[in-house]
């Protein structure tokens, strides 16, 4: 089953400026696929099409076999849950606990089914100890696992996130990777962070100038210095997908440059 179909996807801005041009991509059920890409690639972009945010201007997405379109929309919207690059444009309640439950209580859903739904989401994303603070008063990583929380607590079954490893500390950084991996649904997760997309994605497609450039194993587009250089992308300094792990499934693996580290000591 193709939880995700997007088809020659073209898109320009009102200012005139081509975003994409012509974008192929389908991600199957409980599949965890990397989008990376050079700023101005396209990425948040395309983001925007999975779930109606941005109208198709030509081509088309599917969602679970419905096209996205004016009739469909709403219930994409509850298929696909984005999370958005800055928690700040997701948070918005006095407390954490007031922004899970914002979803679920919207949809109209009765009370004791939200709790029930905040009470997991939250446990889902280690947040619990902090449903009673404001959402501003904790750290960006805080923020993006809360941020997490108030997409599944609407119980989606596919994931997209823009950037989840930006600007987070190396901790923070991990604790986001040990939420994605436990969680099991179709991911689509846009990111210039190589080594966090070899981490939790098995498959990379590469976005570039908004045409999807390379489509394969994670590990393999990841060892094609030629491509990367091509389309600005960089790995981190000294890390050689080749010597991690097999990665992308199973909960709480080291972070690559963790398991450098290890065999560096032994
Ligand atoms: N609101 C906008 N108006 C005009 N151009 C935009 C807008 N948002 C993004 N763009 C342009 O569209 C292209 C793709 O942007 P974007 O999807 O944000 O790329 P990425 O997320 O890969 O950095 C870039 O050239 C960007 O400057
Ligand atoms: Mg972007």
């Amino acid at each position: 089953m193709t939880a995700v179909e997007v088809r020659d996807l073209t898109y320009a801005y009102p200012d005139g400026t081509v975003a994409l041009q012509g974008v192929d991509l389908a991600v199957a059920d409980g599949e965890r696929v990397a989008v990376l890409g050079p700023n101005g690639a396209g990425k948040t972009t395309l983001m925007l099409h999975l779930n109606g945010l941005i109208e198709a201007q030509s081509g088309w997405v599917a969602v679970n076999g419905r096209r996205v379109g004016p009739a469909t929309v709403a219930a994409v919207r509850h298929e696909v849950g984005l999370v958005f690059q800055d928690p700040d444009d997701q948070l918005f309640m006095p407390t954490v606990r007031a922004d899970v439950a914002f979803g679920p209580m919207n949809a109209g859903l009765p009370e004791s089914e939200v709790a029930a739904r905040v009470a997991a989401a939250l446990d889902l994303v280690g947040m619990t100890d902090v449903a009673d603070r404001a959402p501003h008063h904790l750290s960006l990583g805080q923020r993006r696992r809360v941020a997490i929380a108030t997409v599944l607590a609407m119980d989606p079954a596919v994931l997209v996130l823009d950037e989840p490893s930006s600007n987070l500390d190396p901790a923070a950084r991990r604790e986001v990777a040990d939420t994605l991996l436990q969680l099991g649904r179709s991911t689509i997760m846009v990111t210039h962070d190589l080594s966090y997309a070899l981490q939790l994605c098995p498959r990379a497609v590469i976005l570039s100038e908004g045409r999807i450039v390379a489509d394969g194993p994670t590990r393999e587009l990841l060892a094609d210095a030629a491509l990367l250089a091509e389309h600005r992308l960089e790995l981190p300094y000294g890390f050689d997908p080749a010597l991690t792990d097999r990665v992308g499934f199973g909960a709480n693996r080291p972070a690559p440059d963790e398991s450098a580290d290890q065999q560096r000591r032994q």
